[in-house]
């Protein structure tokens, strides 16, 4: 069964507009994996950025205690991020670049490049139990750099092919046509980035690493990328926050109106 890691950034991205540095505040991402959780997701995905911009440590560290899946720790390869991953000891840490030099020319990080030090940080998360997933464009060099290194799991960058769909058959998101998940009978699947995903996975597979796919993947694109073979789990984020802003909004403001009513005047 294919898996879903729902990535809580964005959960955070809110919470710090209004309480940067305050340490507290909502809406609270380590209730939303619990909530994403009941719902039957299969893992969480929080991505610990050396700025800070959404995660902050103490959700890091809180996930780690309250979720009952497994954590996924996006993370670039430095040294004090690799410290606090070691200490923290989440199922799966995905290294992501952060800074430009790390990113090959398709937005994946670059293996090729940081072949040695990615292989250092591999053994150091291996011995400490765990697993290790390195996030990269579609390439051949890339993947094959990735098995070198010894990682567990590749993480498929789906962006590109979110680009792609977006410009053949850029409908609107949010519209009710997005429900006819599941049907790619009315789409033409010759895209491709699409068919750079297929034979991603399928070397990636050969050499004996498992495949997850992330980035830009929505209610729309899903069926069409489900073309992909020997995908293991999607970790998806913006278009699942995105939908629960609209679909939770109605009850929001009823239940807000339900405490007004008690107003005495
Ligand atoms: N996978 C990785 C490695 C990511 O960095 C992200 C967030 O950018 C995602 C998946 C989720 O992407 P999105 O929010 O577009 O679903």
């Amino acid at each position: 069964m294919l898996k879903l890691g729902v990535n809580i950034d964005h959960v955070a991205t809110l919470r710090e507009a209004r309480y940067r540095g305050r340490g507290f505040g909502e809406p609270d991402p380590v209730e939303a994996a619990r909530i994403c959780e009941a719902a039957g997701a299969h893992g969480i995905t929080a991505h610990l950025r050396e700025d800070r911009r959404h995660i902050q440590d103490r959700d890091i560290w809180e996930l780690r205690e309250k979720i009952e899946t497994r954590l996924n720790l996006e993370m670039a390869n430095v040294p004090e991020i690799v410290g606090i991953a070691l200490k923290v000891r989440p199922a799966i840490v995905c290294i992501v670049p952060e800074r430009r030099l790390e990113v090959t020319t398709e937005g994946g990080l670059d293996v090729v490049a940081a072949e040695k030090s990615l292989t250092e940080t591999r053994m150091k998360m291996n011995d400490a139990g765990i697993e290790v997933s390195l996030f990269i464009a579609p390439d051949e060099k890339q993947i094959a750099a990735s098995a070198r290194v010894g990682s567990q799991f590749v993480e498929l960058h789906t962006g590109q092919f979110a680009e792609e769909f977006h410009k053949r058959w850029g409908e609107s998101l949010s519209s009710p046509k997005s429900e006819q998940m599941g049907s790619t009978k009315s789409r033409p699947t010759n895209l491709p980035e699409l068919d750079r995903l297929i034979a991603g996975a399928e070397q990636a597979q050969a050499l004996g690493l498992k495949v997850n796919a992330g980035h830009g993947l929505n209610y729309e694109n899903l069926p069409v990328l489900f073309r992909v073979p020997h995908l293991v789990e999607l970790n998806i984020g913006h278009s699942i926050v995105s939908r629960a802003v609209m679909a939770g909004l109605e009850s929001a403001v009823k239940d807000m109106l339900r405490l007004m009513k008690n107003y005495q005047g």
